[in-house]
Protein backbone atom coordinates (compact mmCIF):
# COMPACT_ATOMS: atom_id res chain seq x y z
CA UNK A 1 0.00 0.00 0.00
CA UNK A 2 2.91 2.24 1.15
CA UNK A 3 5.18 1.78 -2.10
CA UNK A 4 9.41 2.17 -1.22
CA UNK A 5 9.63 5.58 -3.07
CA UNK A 6 7.02 7.31 -0.24
CA UNK A 7 9.08 9.04 2.28
CA UNK A 8 8.59 11.88 4.94
CA UNK A 9 10.32 13.93 2.55
CA UNK A 10 8.31 12.89 -0.79
CA UNK A 11 4.93 13.62 1.09
CA UNK A 12 6.05 17.07 2.06
CA UNK A 13 7.77 18.12 -1.56
CA UNK A 14 3.84 16.89 -2.76
CA UNK A 15 2.36 18.87 -0.29
CA UNK A 16 4.51 21.93 -1.32
CA UNK A 17 2.78 21.54 -4.46
CA UNK A 18 -0.47 22.65 -3.27
CA UNK A 19 -0.31 24.02 0.57
CA UNK A 20 2.02 27.87 1.15
CA UNK A 21 3.92 27.75 4.03
CA UNK A 22 3.02 25.97 6.92
CA UNK A 23 6.42 23.96 6.76
CA UNK A 24 6.60 22.74 10.47
CA UNK A 25 3.33 21.20 10.07
CA UNK A 26 3.95 19.30 6.77
CA UNK A 27 6.67 17.97 8.34
CA UNK A 28 5.18 16.89 11.66
CA UNK A 29 1.87 15.69 9.47
CA UNK A 30 4.58 13.61 6.73
CA UNK A 31 6.16 11.97 9.53
CA UNK A 32 3.22 10.32 11.70
CA UNK A 33 1.19 9.62 8.60
CA UNK A 34 4.68 7.90 7.00
CA UNK A 35 4.90 6.25 10.38
CA UNK A 36 1.55 5.09 10.51
CA UNK A 37 1.54 2.91 6.84
CA UNK A 38 4.69 1.75 7.60
CA UNK A 39 4.00 0.24 11.02
CA UNK A 40 0.78 -1.14 8.73
CA UNK A 41 2.53 -2.40 6.08
CA UNK A 42 5.84 -3.81 8.07
CA UNK A 43 3.33 -5.65 10.66
CA UNK A 44 0.68 -6.83 8.25
CA UNK A 45 -2.23 -8.89 10.00
CA UNK A 46 -1.04 -8.12 13.79
CA UNK A 47 -2.22 -4.80 13.95
CA UNK A 48 -3.02 -5.56 17.87
CA UNK A 49 0.34 -4.49 18.18
CA UNK A 50 0.54 -0.71 16.54
CA UNK A 51 0.59 1.79 18.71
CA UNK A 52 -1.26 4.51 17.28
CA UNK A 53 -0.38 7.90 16.33
CA UNK A 54 -3.24 10.15 15.85
CA UNK A 55 -3.10 13.68 15.21
CA UNK A 56 -3.99 16.82 16.38
CA UNK A 57 -3.79 19.74 13.75
CA UNK A 58 -4.17 23.71 15.24
CA UNK A 59 -4.81 26.39 13.57
CA UNK A 60 -7.21 29.13 12.63
CA UNK A 61 -9.56 29.29 10.10
CA UNK A 62 -8.37 28.99 6.14
CA UNK A 63 -5.09 28.28 7.11
CA UNK A 64 -4.86 25.26 5.04
CA UNK A 65 -5.86 22.40 7.34
CA UNK A 66 -8.37 20.79 5.73
CA UNK A 67 -6.36 21.38 2.22
CA UNK A 68 -3.13 19.71 3.95
CA UNK A 69 -5.31 16.52 4.45
CA UNK A 70 -6.84 16.37 1.22
CA UNK A 71 -3.87 16.68 -0.37
CA UNK A 72 -2.12 13.62 1.78
CA UNK A 73 -5.13 11.35 1.10
CA UNK A 74 -4.85 12.10 -2.64
CA UNK A 75 -0.64 11.13 -2.92
CA UNK A 76 -1.41 8.45 -0.60
CA UNK A 77 -4.60 7.32 -2.52
CA UNK A 78 -6.06 6.41 0.55
CA UNK A 79 -10.14 6.85 1.28
CA UNK A 80 -10.49 9.89 2.97
CA UNK A 81 -13.48 11.74 4.93
CA UNK A 82 -13.88 14.60 6.88
CA UNK A 83 -16.21 15.03 9.57
CA UNK A 84 -17.74 17.86 11.70
CA UNK A 85 -17.28 17.89 15.24
CA UNK A 86 -20.10 20.46 15.61
CA UNK A 87 -22.23 18.11 13.99
CA UNK A 88 -21.80 15.40 15.83
CA UNK A 89 -22.46 17.33 18.90
CA UNK A 90 -26.02 18.49 17.62
CA UNK A 91 -27.48 15.08 17.26
CA UNK A 92 -28.89 13.24 20.26
CA UNK A 93 -28.09 10.04 18.04
CA UNK A 94 -23.77 10.52 18.14
CA UNK A 95 -22.86 6.74 17.61
CA UNK A 96 -25.05 7.27 14.50
CA UNK A 97 -23.69 9.90 13.28
CA UNK A 98 -20.30 8.60 14.07
CA UNK A 99 -21.35 5.33 12.02
CA UNK A 100 -22.18 7.38 8.92
CA UNK A 101 -18.96 9.17 9.06
CA UNK A 102 -17.14 5.19 8.61
CA UNK A 103 -20.07 4.88 6.23
CA UNK A 104 -18.63 7.34 3.60
CA UNK A 105 -15.34 6.21 4.33
CA UNK A 106 -16.23 2.74 3.16
CA UNK A 107 -18.23 4.73 0.24
CA UNK A 108 -15.26 6.30 -0.47
CA UNK A 109 -13.15 3.21 -0.69
CA UNK A 110 -15.75 1.68 -3.25
CA UNK A 111 -17.18 -0.45 -1.06
CA UNK A 112 -13.83 -1.96 0.20
CA UNK A 113 -14.15 -2.69 3.57
CA UNK A 114 -10.08 -3.86 3.62
CA UNK A 115 -9.39 -0.35 2.02
CA UNK A 116 -11.58 1.53 3.98
CA UNK A 117 -10.07 0.00 7.32
CA UNK A 118 -6.48 1.79 6.56
CA UNK A 119 -8.04 4.92 5.72
CA UNK A 120 -8.04 8.57 7.22
CA UNK A 121 -10.79 10.31 8.97
CA UNK A 122 -10.35 14.13 9.50
CA UNK A 123 -12.52 15.05 12.07
CA UNK A 124 -13.02 18.95 11.78
CA UNK A 125 -13.34 21.65 14.93
CA UNK A 126 -12.72 19.38 17.46
CA UNK A 127 -11.93 22.26 19.68
CA UNK A 128 -15.65 22.87 19.75
CA UNK A 129 -16.01 19.76 21.75
CA UNK A 130 -14.82 21.49 24.98
CA UNK A 131 -16.30 20.96 27.78
CA UNK A 132 -18.06 24.23 29.47
CA UNK A 133 -19.24 25.18 32.64
CA UNK A 134 -21.35 28.07 30.99
CA UNK A 135 -24.98 26.27 29.54
CA UNK A 136 -25.20 23.81 27.00
CA UNK A 137 -28.00 24.04 24.39
CA UNK A 138 -26.77 21.22 22.05
CA UNK A 139 -28.27 18.12 22.24
CA UNK A 140 -24.51 16.24 23.56
CA UNK A 141 -22.00 17.77 25.70
CA UNK A 142 -18.94 18.17 23.79
CA UNK A 143 -17.77 16.00 26.46
CA UNK A 144 -19.83 12.69 26.05
CA UNK A 145 -18.65 13.26 22.38
CA UNK A 146 -15.05 13.23 23.08
CA UNK A 147 -15.45 9.82 25.20
CA UNK A 148 -17.58 8.65 21.95
CA UNK A 149 -14.62 9.95 19.94
CA UNK A 150 -11.71 8.05 22.00
CA UNK A 151 -13.48 4.80 21.53
CA UNK A 152 -13.45 4.54 17.83
CA UNK A 153 -9.61 6.66 17.53
CA UNK A 154 -8.41 3.40 20.04
CA UNK A 155 -9.96 0.73 17.93
CA UNK A 156 -13.52 -0.26 17.79
CA UNK A 157 -15.41 -2.55 15.89
CA UNK A 158 -18.14 -0.28 14.31
CA UNK A 159 -21.49 -1.90 13.23
CA UNK A 160 -22.52 -0.55 9.40
CA UNK A 161 -25.46 -0.93 8.67
CA UNK A 162 -27.39 -4.81 9.22
CA UNK A 163 -24.36 -7.22 9.24
CA UNK A 164 -21.31 -5.25 8.44
CA UNK A 165 -18.41 -4.20 10.65
CA UNK A 166 -15.66 -1.66 10.32
CA UNK A 167 -12.69 -2.03 12.09
CA UNK A 168 -11.35 1.07 13.12
CA UNK A 169 -7.93 0.09 14.40
CA UNK A 170 -5.78 0.63 11.94
CA UNK A 171 -7.83 4.16 10.71
CA UNK A 172 -5.57 7.45 11.01
CA UNK A 173 -7.67 10.15 12.73
CA UNK A 174 -6.67 13.33 12.43
CA UNK A 175 -8.59 15.90 14.55
CA UNK A 176 -8.34 19.78 13.73
CA UNK A 177 -9.47 22.97 15.41
CA UNK A 178 -9.09 26.42 15.25
CA UNK A 179 -8.53 26.83 19.08
CA UNK A 180 -8.75 30.28 19.95
CA UNK A 181 -7.58 31.27 23.30
CA UNK A 182 -5.04 28.23 23.49
CA UNK A 183 -1.76 31.28 23.02
CA UNK A 184 -3.03 32.27 25.79
CA UNK A 185 -3.19 29.44 27.79
CA UNK A 186 -0.01 28.31 26.46
CA UNK A 187 1.60 31.90 27.00
CA UNK A 188 0.55 31.43 30.69
CA UNK A 189 1.75 28.11 31.34
CA UNK A 190 4.39 28.20 29.28
CA UNK A 191 6.40 31.20 30.28
CA UNK A 192 6.30 30.33 34.37
CA UNK A 193 9.51 30.87 35.75
CA UNK A 194 11.22 32.44 33.05
CA UNK A 195 13.02 35.69 33.43
CA UNK A 196 13.71 37.55 30.04
CA UNK A 197 17.00 39.27 29.66
CA UNK A 198 15.97 41.21 26.70
CA UNK A 199 12.72 42.09 24.51
CA UNK A 200 14.06 40.14 21.59
CA UNK A 201 15.27 37.33 23.92
CA UNK A 202 12.19 36.83 25.27
CA UNK A 203 10.26 36.88 21.94
CA UNK A 204 12.44 33.89 20.73
CA UNK A 205 12.14 32.28 23.21
CA UNK A 206 8.97 32.63 24.24
CA UNK A 207 8.21 31.52 20.30
CA UNK A 208 10.08 28.45 20.38
CA UNK A 209 8.27 27.12 23.50
CA UNK A 210 4.56 28.61 22.14
CA UNK A 211 5.27 25.80 19.34
CA UNK A 212 4.96 22.91 21.55
CA UNK A 213 1.38 22.09 22.72
CA UNK A 214 1.48 20.02 25.93
CA UNK A 215 -1.54 17.90 26.83
CA UNK A 216 -2.37 20.10 29.94
CA UNK A 217 -2.31 23.10 27.63
CA UNK A 218 -5.59 21.12 25.80
CA UNK A 219 -6.54 19.86 29.17
CA UNK A 220 -7.28 23.61 30.28
CA UNK A 221 -8.81 24.43 27.14
CA UNK A 222 -11.14 21.70 27.58
CA UNK A 223 -10.55 18.57 26.18
CA UNK A 224 -10.44 15.49 28.70
CA UNK A 225 -7.05 14.33 29.35
CA UNK A 226 -8.29 10.47 27.69
CA UNK A 227 -8.82 12.02 24.37
CA UNK A 228 -5.47 14.27 23.68
CA UNK A 229 -3.95 11.52 25.06
CA UNK A 230 -5.22 10.01 22.02
CA UNK A 231 -3.62 12.33 20.23
CA UNK A 232 -0.07 12.15 20.48
CA UNK A 233 1.45 14.03 17.68
CA UNK A 234 0.72 18.17 17.31
CA UNK A 235 0.90 20.09 14.09
CA UNK A 236 0.56 23.79 14.29
CA UNK A 237 -0.59 25.40 11.18
CA UNK A 238 0.80 29.64 11.44
CA UNK A 239 -1.42 32.23 10.63
CA UNK A 240 -0.69 33.05 6.56
CA UNK A 241 1.06 36.24 6.42
CA UNK A 242 0.32 38.91 3.36
CA UNK A 243 2.77 36.93 0.82
CA UNK A 244 1.76 33.42 1.38
CA UNK A 245 -1.94 34.57 0.64
CA UNK A 246 -0.22 36.51 -2.68
CA UNK A 247 1.79 33.06 -3.67
CA UNK A 248 -1.63 31.27 -3.04
CA UNK A 249 -3.19 33.04 -5.67
CA UNK A 250 -0.81 32.32 -8.39
CA UNK A 251 1.58 29.55 -7.09
CA UNK A 252 0.47 26.15 -6.31
CA UNK A 253 -0.47 23.76 -9.21
CA UNK A 254 -3.56 24.75 -9.11
CA UNK A 255 -3.89 28.15 -8.25
CA UNK A 256 -6.64 30.13 -9.26
CA UNK A 257 -4.48 32.29 -11.44
CA UNK A 258 -3.56 29.55 -13.66
CA UNK A 259 -7.58 28.17 -13.06
CA UNK A 260 -8.60 31.81 -14.67
CA UNK A 261 -5.70 31.41 -17.27
CA UNK A 262 -7.16 28.06 -18.75
CA UNK A 263 -10.82 30.10 -19.45
CA UNK A 264 -9.31 33.06 -21.10
CA UNK A 265 -6.78 30.63 -22.99
CA UNK A 266 -10.13 28.69 -23.96
CA UNK A 267 -11.42 32.22 -25.34
CA UNK A 268 -8.03 32.80 -27.20
CA UNK A 269 -7.27 34.99 -24.91
CA UNK A 270 -3.86 35.17 -22.58
CA UNK A 271 -4.53 36.44 -19.02
CA UNK A 272 -1.74 38.68 -17.13
CA UNK A 273 -2.19 39.83 -13.55
CA UNK A 274 0.59 42.01 -12.32
CA UNK A 275 2.31 40.69 -9.04
CA UNK A 276 1.32 44.12 -6.76
CA UNK A 277 -2.55 42.50 -8.19
CA UNK A 278 -2.03 39.57 -5.84
CA UNK A 279 -0.66 41.65 -3.07
CA UNK A 280 -3.55 44.08 -2.77
CA UNK A 281 -5.77 40.99 -2.99
CA UNK A 282 -3.84 39.69 0.23
CA UNK A 283 -4.20 42.91 1.60
CA UNK A 284 -7.89 42.77 1.82
CA UNK A 285 -8.19 39.01 2.47
CA UNK A 286 -6.01 39.62 5.57
CA UNK A 287 -8.95 42.64 6.69
CA UNK A 288 -11.83 39.52 6.09
CA UNK A 289 -9.93 37.41 8.50
CA UNK A 290 -10.90 34.04 7.31
CA UNK A 291 -7.39 33.43 5.83
CA UNK A 292 -6.88 32.13 2.44
CA UNK A 293 -10.35 31.39 2.43
CA UNK A 294 -11.81 34.86 1.04
CA UNK A 295 -9.05 35.00 -1.93
CA UNK A 296 -10.81 32.86 -4.53
CA UNK A 297 -14.28 35.39 -3.66
CA UNK A 298 -12.31 38.99 -4.38
CA UNK A 299 -10.17 37.18 -7.34
CA UNK A 300 -13.59 36.30 -9.09
CA UNK A 301 -14.89 39.48 -8.18
CA UNK A 302 -12.16 40.80 -10.08
CA UNK A 303 -12.79 38.54 -13.13
CA UNK A 304 -16.22 39.26 -13.82
CA UNK A 305 -16.85 42.03 -15.53
CA UNK A 306 -13.56 40.57 -17.88
CA UNK A 307 -15.15 37.99 -18.35
CA UNK A 308 -18.35 39.48 -19.47
CA UNK A 309 -17.05 41.78 -21.59
CA UNK A 310 -14.65 38.93 -23.70
CA UNK A 311 -16.38 36.53 -25.43
CA UNK A 312 -18.35 39.39 -27.21
CA UNK A 313 -15.03 40.54 -28.89
CA UNK A 314 -13.39 38.21 -30.37
CA UNK A 315 -10.27 40.54 -31.58
CA UNK A 316 -9.40 40.67 -28.11
CA UNK A 317 -5.84 38.51 -27.36
CA UNK A 318 -4.59 39.61 -23.86
CA UNK A 319 -6.27 40.70 -20.90
CA UNK A 320 -3.25 42.79 -18.39
CA UNK A 321 -4.53 43.97 -14.78
CA UNK A 322 -1.66 45.77 -13.52
CA UNK A 323 -3.34 47.15 -9.91
CA UNK A 324 -6.40 46.71 -8.18
CA UNK A 325 -7.06 50.41 -8.50
CA UNK A 326 -6.23 50.69 -12.31
CA UNK A 327 -9.25 49.76 -15.43
CA UNK A 328 -7.42 46.20 -16.77
CA UNK A 329 -6.04 46.87 -20.28
CA UNK A 330 -7.76 45.24 -23.35
CA UNK A 331 -5.10 44.49 -26.43
CA UNK A 332 -6.54 43.58 -29.96
CA UNK A 333 -5.55 40.49 -32.05
CA UNK A 334 -3.71 42.94 -34.94
CA UNK A 335 -3.01 44.40 -36.41
CA UNK A 336 -0.26 46.25 -34.40
CA UNK A 337 -1.47 45.58 -30.69
CA UNK A 338 -3.49 48.76 -30.44
CA UNK A 339 -5.15 49.13 -27.16
CA UNK A 340 -9.13 49.66 -26.80
N1 LIG B 1 -1.39 27.26 3.26
C1 LIG B 1 -2.21 27.33 2.19
N2 LIG B 1 -1.73 27.05 0.97
C2 LIG B 1 -2.55 27.11 -0.12
N3 LIG B 1 -3.84 27.44 -0.06
C3 LIG B 1 -4.37 27.72 1.14
C4 LIG B 1 -3.59 27.68 2.32
N4 LIG B 1 -4.37 28.02 3.35
C5 LIG B 1 -5.59 28.25 2.86
N5 LIG B 1 -5.61 28.09 1.53
C6 LIG B 1 -6.78 28.33 0.65
O1 LIG B 1 -7.89 28.60 1.47
C7 LIG B 1 -8.90 27.60 1.34
C8 LIG B 1 -9.39 27.21 2.71
O2 LIG B 1 -8.40 26.47 3.40
P1 LIG B 1 -8.74 25.20 4.29
O3 LIG B 1 -10.04 24.64 3.88
O4 LIG B 1 -7.58 24.29 4.27
O5 LIG B 1 -8.88 25.92 5.69
P2 LIG B 1 -8.89 25.29 7.14
O6 LIG B 1 -7.57 25.56 7.76
O7 LIG B 1 -9.34 23.88 7.08
O8 LIG B 1 -9.96 26.24 7.85
P3 LIG B 1 -11.22 25.90 8.80
O9 LIG B 1 -10.68 25.84 10.19
O10 LIG B 1 -12.11 27.10 8.62
O11 LIG B 1 -11.82 24.63 8.33
C9 LIG B 1 -8.25 26.46 0.60
O12 LIG B 1 -9.14 25.83 -0.26
C10 LIG B 1 -7.13 27.13 -0.18
O13 LIG B 1 -7.63 27.62 -1.40
MG1 LIG C 1 -11.15 22.97 7.44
Amino acid sequence: MLSKEITPRAIVEYLDQYVIGQEEAKRTLAVAVYAHYRKLSTLGQRSEAIAKSNVLIIGSSGTGKTLACETLSRFLAVPFVTADATSLAQTRYVSDEIEAILQRLVDRAGGDLRQASRGIVFIDEIDKLKTSSTGESRATSGESVQHALLKIMEGAPVKLGADRFIDTTNILFICGGAFVGLDKIMSRTHSFGFIATSETDNKSILDRLNDRVKPTDLFEFGLIPEFTGRLPVVARFGDLSREMLARIMSVPKNAIYHQFREVFRAEGVELVVAPPVFEQIAEIAIEYKTGGRSLRGIFEELMTPILYVVPDHPQICRVEIGSLFEAPRYFKRNPENGET
